[in-house]
This record gives C-alpha cells, structure tokens and sequence, in this order.
C-alpha cells in the first residue's frame, strides 16, 4: 500500500471566525474543499489509504469523510454521473483512516498521532493548506524514495521576502537537470538574514518508516509545538534527507488572502465556470 498522510487538526486561527465552525481544510476551493483536492493529489500520485490526522473537535472532517449513499444516490439520479463516481469513491477504491491529535501539539506530533494507521510502512505527508496543479511533483518524490530510501521534500524557489513564513533549507551543489538536491539542513520560518537559502518545504514529503523513531526522540520546540522540520534537520544530518526544487504550480491557501486568491485562479481554469467569471470580473475591473 502507498498511504498518504494528511495532518488536519490545527486551530486554524489565522481563518477565525470561519474557523469557529468549519474546519480550515474543509474550505472549499469554488465548491471542493481543500482536503479533498489533495486527497485527488495523493490518489493522482498513486496512494490507496489516506490517513487524515483530525481533532475530535473538528467533526466536520468525519463527516465530509463517510460516504453518503443517499447523497451519492441523489446526485447519480440528478444525471451528475462524474460528481457521483467521485463522491463515492471516498471509501471504497481508497481506503480511509481517521486518526486522532489530542491537542494541536505541532506538525511533527500530528504526523506522530498517524504511525499506527500507517504502520511500518513508508508514507507521504500532504498539508492540506497548500494546493498543486497536479500530482506530478508527488509522484516524481515517491519514485526517489522508492528508488534511493531517502526521505524527499518538495521545494520551491522563492524570493527572500518570504521564507520567513515557511521551513527553509540548506543544500549542497545545484539541483540536477530533475530538480534534485540534497538537503543538509532545515530550518523552522527563519528570519530573512538567517535563512541558510531561498529554498522553503512546500507541504510535501515521502518519509521512511523511520521518520516515526525521530519524531519520538523530540522534545517541544521554543513555541511548545513538535516540528516536522526538528526531525526532517535529523535526517538531513545524517545525510538521509533528498529535496526536488519544484516549478509546480502551487498555492498557499493558509491565509485568507491565499485563499482567495487561489479559489479565483483554480475557478478561472475550470472549463465549467472559468469563461463566466474571467468576464465576470472583466466587467468588475473594466
Ligand atoms: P498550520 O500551522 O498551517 O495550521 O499547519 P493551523 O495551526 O491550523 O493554522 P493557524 O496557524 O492556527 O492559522 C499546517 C497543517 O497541519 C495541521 C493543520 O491542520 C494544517 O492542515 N496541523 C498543525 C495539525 O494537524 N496539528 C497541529 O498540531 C498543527
């Protein structure tokens, strides 16, 4: 099996007050909620079981995750024959797991909460909180790791004024003719003059079973929080950890402005409404 793991329990305080009552990941990107857009990316690169990390107090994510057979029946008998076959997917081709986060311990303590649902098992990380175009990127970091046993994370290029607001990375030499480095250090939102590069973690991992020990050995970091990025340094260190730097067409849906502007772009490319709202908002700027 190829499981995907798909940490869902934060607070999402950056989106309060939408955040009181509906779950960040549930925000729907046009009308699809973000989870289940990387849940298409996951299945797209080839996994059969998601693991969705949530809280119990988010109980909005279960019940977007157990299938409806009257919803499903409703929408087939409506004509809506593609919607149908999607929705009722969820559950059966795909397994899906439901583990728990107590508390919203950290990134790195909700990827922990996953290891029984994943078992002794290589598995991928997705944030559901940052989009892809397409499941390309994933698929290309399973393949290193199936091929090399290396921990692989997606990166990205970006301008310095931002890897504030991300996990950095230090590597050595420049990325081959496939976007490929190795990693030798990471660090959690550096300020602008520490950062090692202009290299930042876009939310995807292939990991090694082993990640789990490392995570384990962690103590809470200066915000209380257990970070992916304290383990990911581990492997790094002991020459263990890939990076693919990515052009891949990518959107940070963290903040509402991400948000936003990632719904009007993703919407503008859809063939069933992209033309009524490129002149839609013709007419609004014109
Ligand atoms: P974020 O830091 O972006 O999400 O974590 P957050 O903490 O919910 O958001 P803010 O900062 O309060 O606005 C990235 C992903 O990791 C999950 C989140 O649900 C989100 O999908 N996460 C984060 C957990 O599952 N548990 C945690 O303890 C922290």
């Amino acid at each position: 099996m190829h499981t995907a793991v798909i940490p869902a329990a934060g607070l999402g305080t950056r989106f309060l007050p939408a955040t009181k009552a509906v779950p960040k990941e549930l925000m729907p990107i046009f009308d699809t909620p973000a989870l289940q857009l990387v849940m298409d990316e996951a299945i797209g690169a080839g996994c059969d079981h998601i693991v969705v990390v949530s809280n119990k107090a988010k109980s909005g994510i279960e019940a977007y995750l157990v299938p409806s057979p009257d919803v499903v029946k409703r929408v087939r008998d409506s004509g809506r024959t593609e919607l149908a076959d999607r929705l009722s997917l969820i559950g059966t081709d795909v397994k899906i797991t439901v583990a728990y986060q107590d508390e919203p311990r950290g990134l790195g303590h909700a990827v922990a909460c996953a290891r029984k649902a994943v078992g002794n098992e290589s598995f991928a990380v997705l944030l559901p909180d940052e989009l892809m175009g397409d499941a390309s990127l994933l698929t290309q970091m399973w393949k290193m790791h199936d091929a090399g046993g290396k921990h692989v994370v997606g990166l990205k290029q970006v301008p310095m004024s931002e890897v504030s607001a991300y996990g950095c990375v230090s590597t050595t030499g420049v990325p081959d003719k496939d976007g490929v480095v190795t990693v030798t250090g990471v660090v959690e939102k550096p300020a602008i003059n520490e950062a090692p590069s202009d290299l930042i973690l876009i939310g995807r991992y292939v990991l090694g079973a082993d990640m789990f020990d490392m995570l384990d050995t962690l103590a809470p970091a200066k915000g209380g929080e257990i970070l992916l990025t304290d383990a990911l340094l581990m492997a790094a260190t002991a020459g263990n950890l890939l990076g693919v730097v990515s052009e891949i067409e990518r959107h940070d849906t963290g903040t509402p402005m991400g948000w936003l502007q990632a719904v009007i772009e993703i919407a503008l490319k859809r063939k069933d409404v992209g033309a009524e709202l490129s002149t839609w908002l013709e007419g609004r700027f014109k």
